[in-house]
């Protein structure tokens, strides 16, 4: 019937876009897929930098038809190693993205009949070591209807720097790292003191680099995370709150687009696909090859505080005040960033609570546990700011037989022991979804404290109510990224800049053994957090998430993650990457493509 309604222009416009692209990128099975000697002849054009996938786990399987060269048993103990995972040219920290494709007996996913294929990982890999290879072998792969992917250290969280039947391009070796205390600003005559980075690098080693002169990056919270998607999507971490956004300290990149050209982009050239660069997504624009990014002083005298809250029992009653401390504290939290601190706070149910505050009994109420940090400050600065705030908790939940607090301030050294203390512990290999929410004013004071607690309560819901969960809670929007010039913004997501608490929440059980497969497996978490994301709709309308660490599957992603940025991210989308070769799921127009894990196709939705 509806046919009918067609207009014959509508139908031969219809008619038109589809004999002009393909409905499917190709794949090994369709006829067009290029020959084993057209591949050659692509190695021969890229300085034999074409590598033909070998999955590493590969060595683990009946006569490692892929001929690994690492042995299983180190393929084993290092598996769950993000560090490790990181130097590989086609491992992704999440292999259930990559279907599970390849993996080590004691890995979460295997199964012993599942065996060992390419699966969902790319088909071939260019080991990039020059821009000219890369523009070479994308424009290659377009001419042939071939996807691509951008792998820089694979630790996406929702693997989106793999995908079957792709030509992957590792950016590992794009390794530069260099001060240039006098690079020529392009928009105005003026100079800055910047360092210019491969965009194959680690924050670590950037870190590392800044620190030994005095300086300071803004870098995750771990050392292994790589410059990619992490500026592309946005980027925090502990300076994020003094600061600013990784997206916002970039001065300049240079890409390779899809077509193959060789572009620089900055204020004075190319600004469309800078801006989109600057938190408008990752892996979808084009290749990343080099970032020119800021640096600030290193703060000196970092002093760190640490917050237990743990119910005083067993009972509800000591449940029930947990619940509340847990609002009152989540709502103290902008005023005590806007005098300064920044940091982390845990959330914790069930189990995981009884872990976190080494309880000796159960309970149906949350375990709180923040970290803060402050630069150029004192422990007792810290103490005059944290103390009233544990006092109004205490003295809500009824006096001091409540429940327990404890609160301790103390120096942390410099810098570099302060980051090395906080970096967490990379561990890789997991099955897992998450949701997560950008929270500001409206949410943690200007909501009704009962609705607050009951948005919190579904927020930290479980599959698993015996095991429990725990939420992540950073502290790093507030007055760093909320006074970020307009012109250094970027694409980034607007709600950015009201935020203060970027919260992070779990509780879907993942796990492909039992669902039967990846697609089912991460399907039931989508439909898991389904109610969770209502919630987050309900709680903060005008708000979103921070589209690096969120659920993917939200079917509202495009205001979530993008906001009003979404549809001008659209057209620069088709404008450098016309014929849609960069697919990443809940990316930039993803939404007119369907990729199925099962099949491994990637096809237009009609
Ligand atoms: C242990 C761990 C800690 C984390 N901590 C933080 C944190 O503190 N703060 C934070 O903001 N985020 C953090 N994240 C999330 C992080 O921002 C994302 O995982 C991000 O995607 C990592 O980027 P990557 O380049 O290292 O990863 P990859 O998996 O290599 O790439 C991620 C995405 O970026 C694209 N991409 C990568 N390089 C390029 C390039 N050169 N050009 C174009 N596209 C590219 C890929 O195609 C893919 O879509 C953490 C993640 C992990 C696993
Ligand atoms: C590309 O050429 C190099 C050098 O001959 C070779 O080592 C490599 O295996 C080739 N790549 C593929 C995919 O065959
Ligand atoms: C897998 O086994 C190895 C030893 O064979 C061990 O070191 C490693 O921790 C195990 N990993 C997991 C995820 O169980
Ligand atoms: C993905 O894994 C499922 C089983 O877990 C399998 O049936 C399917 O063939 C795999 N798809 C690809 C493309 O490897
Ligand atoms: C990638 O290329 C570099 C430079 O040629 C080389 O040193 C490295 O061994 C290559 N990596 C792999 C995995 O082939
Ligand atoms: C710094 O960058 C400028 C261009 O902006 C260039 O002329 C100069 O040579 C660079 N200096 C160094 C030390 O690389
Ligand atoms: C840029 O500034 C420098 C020093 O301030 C000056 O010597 C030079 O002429 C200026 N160049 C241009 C193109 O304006
Ligand atoms: C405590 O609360 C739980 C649910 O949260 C309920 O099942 C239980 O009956 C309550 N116990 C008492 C003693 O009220
Ligand atoms: C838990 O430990 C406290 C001391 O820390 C003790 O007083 C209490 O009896 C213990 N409770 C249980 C149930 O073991
Ligand atoms: C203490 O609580 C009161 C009332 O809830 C609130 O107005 C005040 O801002 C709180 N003070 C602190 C330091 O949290
Ligand atoms: C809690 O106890 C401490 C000493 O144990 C005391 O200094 C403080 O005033 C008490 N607070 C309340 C609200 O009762
Ligand atoms: C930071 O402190 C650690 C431990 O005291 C020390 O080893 C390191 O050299 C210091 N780093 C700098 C850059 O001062
Ligand atoms: C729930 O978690 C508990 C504690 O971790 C575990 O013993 C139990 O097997 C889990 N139940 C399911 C259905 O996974």
């Amino acid at each position: 019937m509806m046919l009918l309604l067609l207009s014959p222009a509508l139908f031969l416009a219809a008619t038109a876009s589809v004999s002009q692209s393909p409905a499917c990128k190709v794949t090994p099975y369709d006829s067009k897929w290029p020959s084993t000697s057209d591949w050659m002849s692509l190695n021969a054009s890229i300085d034999n930098q074409l590598l033909r996938t070998v999955p590493i786990a590969s060595s683990c399987w009946s006569g490692n038809p892929f001929g690994s060269s690492v042995s299983c048993g180190t393929v084993k103990s290092e598996w769950a190693n993000g560090m490790w995972q990181s130097t590989l040219p086609e491992s992704i920290d999440y292999p259930i993205y990559a279907n599970n494709s390849c993996l080590p007996p004691n890995a979460s996913g295997y199964s012993a009949t599942s065996g060992c294929t390419l699966g969902g990982l790319p088909q071939y890999i260019v080991n990039a070591t020059t821009e000219q290879q890369v523009a070479t072998a994308v424009k290659w792969a377009v001419a042939r209807n071939i996807r691509i992917v951008v792998k820089g250290t694979g630790h996406d969280l929702n693997g989106r720097s793999s995908g079957a039947y792709a030509l992957s391009i590792w950016t590992h070796n794009l390794n530069k790292l260099e001060r240039n205390k006098s690079w020529t600003h392009p928009f105005a005559n003026t100079s800055e003191d910047v360092y210019i980075v491969g965009s194959g690098q680690k924050w670590g080693n950037v870190l590392e680099k800044a620190l030994s002169e005095g300086r300071v990056v803004t870098t995750g919270q771990d050392p292994s995370v790589g410059l990619g998607g992490y500026i592309q999507g946005g980027g925090h971490g502990p300076i994020s709150r003094t600061y600013g956004l990784a997206a916002s300290h970039v001065l300049q990149m240079r890409v390779v687009t899809v077509t193959g050209q060789i572009l620089v982009a900055n204020d004075a050239k190319n600004q469309d696909l800078f801006w989109a660069l600057r938190g408008g997504g990752p892996g979808l624009y084009g290749v990343v090859t080099e970032y020119v990014i800021r640096h600030h002083p290193v703060p000196h005298n970092v002093i760190m505080g640490s917050v237990l809250i743990t119910p005083k029992d067993g009972s509800n009653h000591s449940a029930d005040l947990t619940w509340d401390a847990a609002v009152r504290h989540l709502s103290a939290l902008p005023d005590l960033m806007d005098a300064g601190l920044a940091g982390a706070c845990m959330i914790s149910t069930g189990e995981s609570a009884k872990s976190f505050g080494s309880l000796n009994f159960s309970t149906t109420g949350v375990v709180i546990t923040q970290v803060f940090w402050a630069f150029n400050s004192t422990p007792a600065a810290m103490e005059a700011l944290v103390n009233p705030v544990l006092a109004n908790i205490t003295q809500a939940a009824g006096g001091n037989n409540s429940l327990s607090i404890t609160f301790t301030a103390s120096n942390a050294g410099n810098y570099s022991s302060f980051n090395s203390s906080i970096s967490g512990s990379e561990v890789a290999g997991g099955e897992s979804v998450v949701s997560s929410r950008l929270l500001g004013h409206a949410e943690l004071i200007d909501t009704p404290h009962h609705k607050r607690r009951e948005y919190l309560q579904i927020a930290m819901r479980s599959k698993n109510v015996t095991a429990g969960t725990y939420a992540t809670v950073g502290l790093q929007g507030g007055p760093g990224v909320r006074n970020t010039p307009k012109e250094e913004w970027g694409a980034l997501l607007p709600a950015w800049r009201s935020a203060y608490l970027h919260f992070i929440s779990n509780g879907a059980k993942v796990d492909s053994l039992s669902a039967g497969s990846p697609k089912q497996a991460l399907q039931s978490a989508a439909d898991f957090y389904a109610p969770r994301e209502e919630m987050w709709a309900k709680w903060s309308p005008n708000s979103g998430a921070y589209m690096n660490e969120a659920n993917p599957y939200d079917p509202n992603f495009k205001h979530v993650f993008y906001g009003v940025n979404y549809d001008r991210l659209v057209e620069i989308k088709a404008k450098y990457d016309p014929t849609y070769s960069l697919f990443v799921l809940s990316g930039v127009g993803s939404d007119q493509w369907e990729y199925d894990m099962d099949t491994g196709k990637l096809c237009r939705v009609d």
